[in-house]
């Protein structure tokens, strides 16, 4: 399956490195569109530059500039059948919104949208503004998924890792791929 993930300057870098390094791990080719801004982020929040943290991912993984427009990604006949965008800034949610699209993870969520394909959105920000809001009703009502990165505490975590695992395994299960990322409720234990 092609799927395709991009990652904006938001707060969370670390989910979609955790994301991708799993989706990876199967027969999935990953293509990965980074923007300037999160570079800066993953830089600020994990202490490691981009190039460093992709010479650790194994597998079918494809790398795109964010503003490489000629990149397969910006048309629809090539074909990817599931996107995410993770985290996702408010500046993104705002552009998808509106099919304002000017750089590669902009043109991949409109490409997605009009091709009547999974697109899964994890924006990030708090509190939500009423545009923030508006924004995301508008993409829901036309099955866009809104997933912001909200963690449970029900299942215990006990580190950054557990955290991290339950959010990136909550998008898994949209995207309907099996994953033993966290462990699921079936019940309260005690009753
Ligand atoms: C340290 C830092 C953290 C940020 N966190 C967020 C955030 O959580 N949510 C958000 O919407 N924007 C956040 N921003 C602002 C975005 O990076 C900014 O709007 C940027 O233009 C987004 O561009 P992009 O969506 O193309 O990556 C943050 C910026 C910085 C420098």
């Amino acid at each position: 399956m092609k799927i395709a993930c991009g990652i904006t300057g938001a707060s969370g870098a670390l989910y979609a490195v955790r994301l991708i390094e799993f989706l990876t791990r199967d027969e999935n080719e990953v293509y990965v569109v980074i923007s300037k801004w999160a570079k800066e982020i993953i830089k600020l929040e994990m202490n490691k530059e981009w190039e460093e943290i992709t010479s650790g991912f194994k597998g079918k993984i494809y790398n795109f500039e964010d503003d490489d427009l000629f990149s397969p990604l910006s048309s629809g006949s090539f074909g990817v059948e599931k996107t995410v965008i993770m985290p996702c800034s408010m500046k993104t949610l705002s552009a998808i919104a509106h099919g304002f699209s000017q750089n590669l993870i902009e043109r991949m969520a409109d490409v997605s949208i009009k091709e009547n394909k999974m697109l899964i959105l994890c924006p990030r920000e708090m509190p939500f503004s009423p545009i923030h809001l508006e924004n995301m009703l508008k993409l829901s009502k036309i099955g866009v998924k809104i997933a912001p990165p909200i963690p449970a505490f029900y299942h215990h975590p006990e580190n950054i890792e557990d955290i991290t695992d339950f959010v990136v395994g909550k998008i898994l299960d949209i995207l309907k791929i099996e994953h033993n990322l966290f462990r699921r409720w079936h019940g309260n234990p005690a009753l």
